[in-house]
């Protein structure tokens, strides 16, 4: 989100920085006529498709859609957050980034404790080597199945028995903010960890921010974690993701339960797991997975627990769900959990289990049918109430048109007739796209659309468009969004394509917008301004022509003022003034 860094400095720079550039350094750039081209770094392609436009300030893959600013790269890039992505293009340019008078989101952390806990991490993978003690510990890594590979790949450790090792090499100062260390009321500290496997946990830059550490018996707690602190944040991280970035964007996510859980699939292949720190998935935590893939699976136990989490991960993700976006559940068999599945059956088997998993509108379906007895009217009325509360939470799409349309065939009712009584019926006020499909995306784009495009590709149409309010009233889908894109271009002559891009960041119209760049990227740019121009007059004459609609159908009740009339003269007169001279134009929509 734009969060605390003010709109001016964003605008700013990516003013100064040039794309080009950002871009090269990270993935060499071939010039190609007036763009740039690679391999998409995005998608596995032999000849490239990613073009990079110095112009624009903006880069398009043509085989995956990937596209954006400079900003935009970096994110996904570098899998970094949006204040993140401002903070690196700033410090690369040595500028720094202002913040506004609110606080800042994030809190700034002190650099030494991600360091601090590195070499702490370092340390007790040392003891996993050298401890004399550290047999125990390797025979239990050895009888829960990993190999020496996969432990250095999870970076596993030994905490040593004994109350007071950190210290010894650590300052406490750092130990205790990051709970390495507890102190007790009569100021005595001792280590938190002591004789555990220790599951270091690393956020997606990279950085040690907490650990997991599991006893070697039946000791209890079974596990323990490094606490909240500044660094860690359990409803935002998860375990193995900086591990599992590279295999998601081939092969989705798997969010499991336990540290075992993620090793143990790796051992056997399977790197593209992640688990929750012992808390439920949250929307910070789905957030983070889209990211990474579209593609995500959760694994849930198969008792009861495992389908009452599974159910709050439903209600956790339906305000989530775009289009494109698959989520899965996978229960598994009494008793076991994906450690104990995957030891039992190999990948093979628990592939095919995985293929089983059920669609988030299956299980959404299943769940709320179970709750229900469809065979009779109350049971139907029920499960339309059951329904309609989490069904308004989803983004308008075609996942919800589907669970609609399939509910409705559970009850026998027309599917627009059960939109209606959900509340979801003509919901789309935005200036969004009717319908996805192939056929309707062939559809000749409106006159509206086609203005936000050329302007978005050729931002410098907007200063001679004159007033963009004069558009306002024109009940058109889109008429509103371009109304603000003239006013904002107008403002600021100099935004780039990309640069717009990023003020729409936050807002749904953003995505929009992204797609119909991708369309229009391939603009010629000879006649860009005749066409604007030829859009805007078409816009003009729609807007007499609705005002002149409005006030004959007014009239037709009989209750026009004079002032009216004249003003419907005036109207139907400049309209005719207009067929005339605009003769051989033809209606762009
Ligand atoms: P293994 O016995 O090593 O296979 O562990 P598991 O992953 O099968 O453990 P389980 O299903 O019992 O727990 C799943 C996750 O819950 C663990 O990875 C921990 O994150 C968490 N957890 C389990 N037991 C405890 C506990 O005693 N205390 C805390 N704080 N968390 C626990
Ligand atoms: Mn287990």
């Amino acid at each position: 989100m734009g969060g605390q860094i003010p709109r001016s400095f964003i605008d700013d720079l990516l003013a100064r920085v040039d794309i080009v550039d950002v871009i090269d350094s990270r993935v060499p750039l071939k010039k190609a006529g007036k763009e740039y081209k690679a391999c998409c770094p995005f998608h596995q392609e032999k000849t490239p498709s990613f073009t990079v436009s110095q112009s624009k300030q903006f880069y398009h893959c043509f085989g995956c859609g990937a596209h954006g600013s400079a900003i935009g790269f970096l994110m996904e890039y570098e899998r970094l957050s949006f204040p993140e992505a401002v903070r690196e293009l700033a410090r690369e340019l040595g500028l720094e980034v202002p913040q506004d008078a609110a606080p800042a989101a994030t809190p700034v952390v002190d650099k030494n404790l991600f360091e601090l806990l590195e070499q702490v991490a370092r340390w007790y993978r040392q003891q996993l080597k050298n401890h004399p003690q550290r047999e125990r510990a390797v025979a239990y890594l050895k009888r829960r199945g990993l190999s020496g590979e996969i432990a250095a790949r999870y970076e596993l450790g030994y905490a040593p028995p004994g109350w007071n090792n950190l210290e010894r090499y650590f300052e406490p100062r750092g130990l205790l903010a990051t709970g390495m260390l507890v102190e007790s009321e009569r100021q005595s500290r001792y280590d938190r960890f002591r004789d555990r496997i220790m599951f270091p946990i690393r956020n997606r830059r990279g950085q040690v921010i907490g650990f997991g550490g599991r006893v070697l018996g039946d000791e209890q707690p079974k596990y323990l974690n490094s606490p909240e602190t500044e660094l860690f944040h359990k409803g935002r991280e998860l375990y193995g993701l900086y591990q599992a970035r590279q295999s998601a964007r081939e092969r989705g996510i798997l969010v499991v339960e336990g540290y075992m859980d993620v090793i143990s699939l790796a051992q056997h292949g399977m790197t593209n797991a992640v688990a929750t720190l012992g808390t439920a998935i949250t929307g910070d935590h789905l957030r983070e997975l889209i990211r990474h893939t579209p593609r995500i699976t959760f694994c849930f136990d198969g008792d009861r627990a495992g389908e009452e989490a599974a159910w709050r991960a439903v209600e956790t993700a339906l305000p989530l769900v775009q289009d494109g976006l698959e989520l899965r559940f996978l229960f598994l068999p009494q008793g076991e959990d994906p450690d104990s599945m995957i030891r039992r059956s190999g990948a093979e088997g628990f592939e095919r289990l995985l293929e089983e998993a059920r669609s988030l509108g299956t299980f959404f379906i299943d769940k709320l049918s179970s709750q229900a007895d469809l065979r009779t009217l109350d049971g139907q009325a029920r499960l339309i109430r059951l329904a309609t509360p989490l069904l308004r939470q989803m983004p308008a799409g075609s996942l919800r048109e589907l669970i609609v349309q399939r509910l409705a065939e559970r009850i026998q009712l027309d599917p627009r007739n059960l939109a209606r009584q959900l509340g979801l019926a003509g919901s789309s006020t935005v200036a969004r796209p009717r319908g996805r499909s192939a056929a309707a995306g062939q559809r000749k784009p409106s006159a509206v659309r086609t203005a936000i495009a050329l302007l978005l590709a050729h931002p410098e149409l907007a200063q001679s468009a004159g007033e963009p309010a004069r558009f306002a009233e024109l009940e058109l889908p889109g008429i509103q969004l371009l109304q603000e894109l003239l006013e904002l271009l107008q403002q600021n002559p100099n935004l780039t394509t990309g640069a717009i891009l990023e003020h729409w960041r936050a807002r749904e119209e953003g995505r929009y917008l992204g797609k119909l760049l991708r369309q229009e990227f391939l603009v010629p740019e000879d006649g860009v301004q005749a066409q604007f121009q030829h859009i805007l007059e078409h816009l003009e004459k729609r807007t007499l022509e609705q005002q002149a609609e409005r006030l004959l159908q007014k009239s037709r009740h009989g209750n026009l003022s004079s002032e009216e009339k004249q003003r419907l003269n005036t109207l139907l007169l400049a309209l005719q003034g207009q067929a005339k001279t605009a003769e051989s134009a033809q209606d762009s929509g």
